[in-house]
């Protein structure tokens, strides 16, 4: 049965929903599955923009097929060539051998890479600011490169005022039924999601995001289209500015985020005390994760949200216990700056893990360490009490009153 939307007038949402992934990338917990979308423009022309990954292939086509009941595709938009969207684009060029395929140098380039087939008489090369008429539709070209791969582009509908917006704004999350903002809790169901897809897969680009946000300046956007989750048509302000703070690394709330490596609860403990401190200070937004049982990529869902954060590990192998070390090691991949920072080391005979903790967050931009670090010689003792007093205070003034 197809699955589709109308989400303009003779625009559609062809896409599909896999529940049944379990790592994103294979790499990134999906809980509730994940969203591919697609949209077919129904004008004088038909133009189909990106298609989906391979595992909604069947869904993907009922739709398409009832969406065009019998026409012709005339156009296949490429905005994004990772394999999430472009899995069905030499099925779509078998189905119709007449399709112009339209994208810009990389897109093909990439699409050689990934796929055999010649497809020389589909292409249609387009450039920034290029635009496809398709009878009441006009599309306009945005080149997006790096957010987050190098083709991307995204396409402004300059007539209602549309934004395909290929990855940016998107989320992890299968859609429930309620394929706009405005129809279902997006805040509830999907913002720490969107975060989590943000901080992971964009966050990296965050100038490369700046950068786009310049060239839409002025544009009038009364729709985004991602090409994961829902379609904004209501809260667009909030999602852009979410989209501008994120991509400057500033922090959505003041809050601190405590994240520990524990091989026998001794550091944790130490953890523990602190937040309990920190608690009785009167910080609310307060956020503990054991880097051994949280995926990465929440706990940096949550540095991108907060303005301070405490990393506390113990030394193993004469180095930094590998959790956090990994942790560290996607921060810095990631490019996460802009932090206030409290450090506890924790060692029974050689103190390597703090020293490793303080080069690892000196290799990230504008870190400050707030305190004196914490070295803790195995377990936390009475005599050690002010240190931590010493410390709750200073991340307390920091978030309280800075
Ligand atoms: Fe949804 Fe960058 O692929």
């Amino acid at each position: 049965m197809y699955n589709v939307r109308e989400i303009s007038p003779n625009i559609y949402w062809v896409g599909g929903n896999d529940r049944r992934i379990n790592l994103f990338e294979n790499l990134f917990p999906l809980e509730n599955g994940v969203s591919y979308n697609s949209y077919l423009i129904m004008d004088e022309k038909t133009a189909l923009i990106d298609t989906v990954d391979d595992s909604v292939t069947n869904q993907y086509w009922e739709n398409i097929e009832h969406v065009l009941n019998g026409r012709e595709l005339d156009y296949l938009i490429i905005n994004h060539m990772e394999p999430d969207h472009c899995g069905n684009i030499e099925d779509v060029i078998r189905r119709f051998p007449n399709v112009k395929v339209v994208g810009n140098t990389k897109s093909f380039q990439l699409f050689h890479q990934f796929y055999t087939m010649d497809t020389k008489a589909n292409e249609m090369l387009v450039c920034e600011g290029d635009e496809l008429n398709l009878g009441a539709h006009n599309l306009k070209f945005v080149f997006a490169p790096m957010v987050h791969w190098p083709e991307v582009m995204m396409d402004y509908e300059t007539t209602k005022g549309i934004l395909f917006a290929a990855d940016a704004f998107g989320t992890f999350g299968a859609l429930n039924g309620n394929l706009f903002d405005d129809e279902t809790d997006y805040d509830n169901v999907y913002l720490d999601e969107a975060r989590r897809y943000y901080a992971n897969i964009v966050g990296k680009f965050g100038a490369q995001v700046q950068a786009v946000f310049k060239k839409l300046a002025g544009a009038q956007v009364n729709m985004i289209c991602s090409l994961h989750g829902p379609v904004f048509r209501k809260d667009i302000a909030k999602i852009m500015d979410l989209y501008d703070k994120w991509s400057r690394y500033v922090p959505e709330k003041k809050g601190v985020v405590l994240f520990y490596g524990s091989m026998y609860g001794n550091t944790e403990n130490a953890v523990m005390a602190l937040a309990n401190k920190l608690g009785q200070r009167g910080i609310k937004d307060i956020r503990v994760y054991d880097v051994s049982k949280t995926h990465p990529s929440y706990i940096i869902s949550d540095i991108w949200k907060y303005s301070h954060l405490v990393a506390a590990a113990p030394t193993y192998n004469m180095g930094l216990y590998y959790p956090m070390d990994n942790l560290l090691h996607e921060m810095i991949a990631l490019g996460v700056k802009d932090r206030k920072v409290a450090l506890i080391g924790n060692h029974s005979w050689a103190s390597a893990a703090l020293k490793t903790m303080v080069d690892r967050f000196s290799c990230m931009k504008n870190m400050t360490l707030i305190c004196e670090s914490i070295d803790i010689r195995s377990r936390l003792k009475e005599d050690q009490k002010e240190l931590l007093n010493d410390l709750a205070d200073a991340i307390a003034k920091s978030v309280l009153e800075d």
